[in-house]
């Protein structure tokens, strides 16, 4: 069976590292990062800056591949697949938020959500339910049309929220996703986010500065000195 719904491990990560050259020093950021998340399970990845969270989401959500160890997403083996099969992996099965939202300037919100379903062959119908759905649900039934020009920071966030999750993902990877948001309005968005991904089953890792929210979650982890620290 290799379909990737026979896996109850979303991602598997196996001595995971990861240097940076700096001028003729090399400076180890992450030491061997091991990890497993199972299907549905939401991780708070902590950490003080300049740990390594960053540099962690972007191996695991395959956004660069300048580490050494083993990634493997839904039983497929990262490190095995060319640049074509490893994005359709990124496509099929991840989904990112970012601090900073990325969303597309000339497309609506509406448009912002349907594009991922788009681009995965989903017909624009169905697109178009699903996106209005996961919108109305974050509370932005009356700003689809909008521009993200002539939204808000915080429902700007909410619609790469919405995006990310479009497609389903089995995983969700969120860099401080509420971090350019005053505390009020990134803990509303976060509960959000928090909800809709329990609800469609998907599982997340997200880093976070935010404690409260991070004690919602199902795991806390933390990085410190290279190495992932799991609280329990
Ligand atoms: N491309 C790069 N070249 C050199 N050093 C880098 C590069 N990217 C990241 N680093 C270094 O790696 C360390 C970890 O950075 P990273 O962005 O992953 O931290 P972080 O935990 O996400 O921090 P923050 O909470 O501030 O976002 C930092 O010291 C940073 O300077
Ligand atoms: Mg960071």
């Amino acid at each position: 069976m290799n379909s990737p719904f026979s896996y109850n491990n979303v991602i598997e990560v196996t001595d995971l590292q990861r240097a940076f050259k700096q001028g003729d020093q090399e400076i180890k950021i992450l030491r061997g990062i091991d990890l497993i998340v199972r299907r549905g399970e939401i991780l708070a990845l902590l950490g003080p800056s300049g740990a390594g969270k960053s540099t962690f989401l972007q191996a695991v959500g395959l956004l660069e591949n300048g580490f050494t160890g083993s990634i493997n997403i839904l039983g497929q083996e990262i490190g095995s697949l060319n640049d074509k099969a490893r994005t359709a992996v990124r496509r099929d099965h991840l989904g990112f938020v970012y601090q900073f939202h990325h969303l597309l300037p000339d497309f609506s919100a509406l448009e912002n959500v349907m594009l991922p379903q788009l681009i995965q062959g989903e017909s624009p119908k169905k697109a178009k339910k699903h996106a209005l759905f996961l919108l109305q649900s974050l509370k932005l039934e009356d700003r689809v049309k909008h521009y993200p020009s002539q939204l808000s920071g915080g429902e700007q966030q909410r619609v790469a929220v919405a995006r990310a999750l479009a497609n389903r993902p089995a995983l969700v990877l969120a860099d401080e996703p509420t971090g350019n948001l005053d505390e009020a309005t990134g803990d509303i968005v976060l509960h959000e986010f928090l909800r809709l991904v329990r609800r469609q089953g998907s599982a997340a890792i997200i880093a976070t500065h935010n404690m409260a929210m991070a004690r919602k979650m199902d795991r806390i982890v933390t990085l410190h000195d290279g190495r992932l620290i799991e609280e329990y």
